[in-house]
């Protein structure tokens, strides 16, 4: 591996991580109304715009010191070696020995991205000209149902990141997406999910999308059979799954296993991870709600943002600068958390997206070599859009106990004008970064008339951290921006961290025990796990009867 200098330096032995720490109770008792106070450009100096992007970060606990020992982090950590083996297609997925390129997805023809020697980019092409021409086929009617009828309602099965980037993506850009059709998104294996996605529909004008990228997964595979099964029903005969029934899988032999002809399957690839596939085949849903033309602006959106990170110098990288940033409050300063509030209704299922792929990616405790960390690494990331948040857990954030650091996330133009509504939700934004930031003081409570006694509860501390990002208009390319961007904020966390980003070894065991389970609530079989285990299914058994 090309980080091994990285790999071989223990984080808190590192000469800048060693510097940040003592820099840290430098800054601790600081308030930003000092830091604002002592150099008034503060504003014009810590923000950065790029691609699209325009970033604020002044309203964080830094100064330029803090910044300076932040960049010199990421070069002992060697971000730059590792951001360029992975655009190089190494393997630096060491656990799993699968390269990282995901960036590849989103490569424009003609460029050149080699894993063990072969360029994968005319193959990435091929599979997207391949799922524009079906996209095409079924929205204009072309591609007809067993009956004869036109496709109406979409419904994608899949879980985890076969399922969260699809379902943020339709929600994100539903503004840009066929209104004439619906799409719905079944992922759990619980039955509701199914039921309640299929109760209204017609069989004969329904297309399933089976997005699985090892093609195994239990969840996955039960809504798929109840699918098949439900389509059946209705259309009683075999021949009707192929016009009902298409795969997005990287796994041929099982496609081909379930039914699906492979003339009907979109395939990807093992150097595609899960939670960075909403760019791959497993986009197909998007591609049919929003037509070809957008998912390729989306795609040229991420791959913007990956040129950005790739060549930008890193005191002019967002990714960079806001994962640096995460890793501050992260390790230095206690920050268990940190809270993605969108002000855009289309985001709300941005948060949740954005939960997968930090957690499922930093939640590690061992860094590459296998070592136990000695420090904080994945914070729990979590999130709702604004306004709605306000009415709800901003009081925690404002006057808790907690420091929460928060990334504002806002739009200059709206896609629903009506009215003021588009001014008073971003003077929302303004109006929270500022309140969280500077607070109210005692006097200033005093000056109010507040009675003495009342005036503690109406304190607001200040100095609570966060990052704005404003962009212009939500369209398919800011979309495909925004997300490169937290890729690569994960990316910067996992080097700095030491962690591999791309493995999920941790949901592996509760997955085999659930089989196993599954086998014994079936038959009598004599229990043999932990008493509290063995007696929840005993009493499980006896209430279902
Ligand atoms: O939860 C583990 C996981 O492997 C995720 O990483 C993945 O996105 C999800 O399951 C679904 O996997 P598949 O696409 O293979 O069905």
């Amino acid at each position: 591996m090309s980080n091994e200098i990285a790999a071989k330096t223990p984080l808190t032995q590192l000469s800048a991580w060693k510097a940040l720490a003592a820099h840290a109770e430098e800054l601790r008792g600081q308030h930003l109304r000092e830091l604002f106070a002592a150099d008034p450009e503060r504003g014009t100096k810590f923000r950065l715009e790029a691609e699209g992007i325009y970033l604020d970060y002044a309203k964080n606990r830094i100064t330029a010191k803090t910044l300076e020992l932040l960049l010199k982090l990421a070069e002992e950590s060697g971000l730059r070696e590792r951001i360029d083996a992975m655009f190089r297609g190494e393997k630096i997925n060491i656990t799993e020995d699968r390269a990282v390129l995901h960036v590849a997805l989103r490569a424009p023809k003609g460029a050149t991205i080699k894993v063990d020697g072969e360029n994968v980019v005319p193959a990435v092409h091929e599979v997207l000209d391949r799922m524009a021409a079906f996209a095409e086929r079924v929205r204009n009617g072309e591609w007809k149902g067993f009956t004869g009828k036109p496709i109406k309602n979409v419904i994608n099965v899949g879980i985890g990141g076969s399922d969260l980037g699809p379902v943020m993506a339709y929600e994100a850009l539903k503004h840009y997406s066929r209104r004439d059709m619906n799409f719905r998104f079944v992922s759990n294996v619980d039955g509701t999910d199914f039921a309640e996605a299929t109760q209204d529909l017609a069989a004969d004008e329904t297309l399933f999308i089976i997005s699985s990228k090892t093609f195994t997964t239990l969840e996955t595979m039960t809504n798929a059979h109840t699918a098949r099964k439900w389509a059946l029903e209705s259309l009683k005969d075999e021949k009707a799954i192929a016009k009902h029934f298409v795969a997005v899988s990287t796994n041929e032999k099982e496609v081909t296993k379930f039914g699906i002809d492979t003339a009907n399957m979109f395939g990807f690839w093992d150097w595609v991870g899960g939670r960075y596939s909403m760019d791959s085949a497993i986009g197909l849903s998007t591609m049919l709600a929003v037509g070809p033309e957008n998912f390729r602006r989306l795609l040229a959106g991420f791959h913007a943002m990956d040129e950005h990170f790739r060549t930008a110098a890193f005191d002019k990288n967002l990714p960079v600068i806001l994962g640096l940033l995460s890793v501050w409050y992260n390790d230095f300063f206690d920050a268990q958390t940190v809270a993605i509030l969108p002000y855009e209704q289309y985001l709300k299922r941005f948060p949740a997206y954005l939960q997968q792929l930090t957690m499922e990616s930093n939640g590690k405790h061992v860094t590459l070599s296998g070592a136990t960390v000695d420090y904080q690494t994945g914070p729990v990331y979590w999130g709702e859009p604004g306004t709605n948040g306000q009415h709800s857990f901003y009081q925690l954030i404002h006057q808790g106990t907690k420091l929460i650091p928060c990334d504002f996330i806002g739009f200059a133009k709206t896609l629903n004008p009506l009215g003021n509504h588009h001014d008073l939700l971003m003077a929302n934004v303004f109006a929270q970064s500022e309140a969280l930031a500077f607070g109210k003081t005692a006097e200033e409570v005093k000056a109010e008339g507040v009675p003495e006694w009342l005036v503690p509860h109406k304190v607001f501390e200040g100095n609570r951290p966060s990052n704005t990002l404003l962009l212009k208009e939500l369209t398919p390319e800011a979309l495909g921006k925004l997300i490169a961007l937290y890729e690569h904020i994960v990316f910067t966390q996992g080097v700095v961290w030491q962690v591999n980003s791309f493995d999920q070894w941790g949901v592996e065991l509760g997955k085999v025990l659930a089989k196993k389970i599954a086998g014994e609530l079936e038959g009598d079989a004599e229990l043999k796990h932990d008493s509290s285990t063995n007696t929840l299914i005993t009493r499980y058994k006896e209430l279902r009867g």
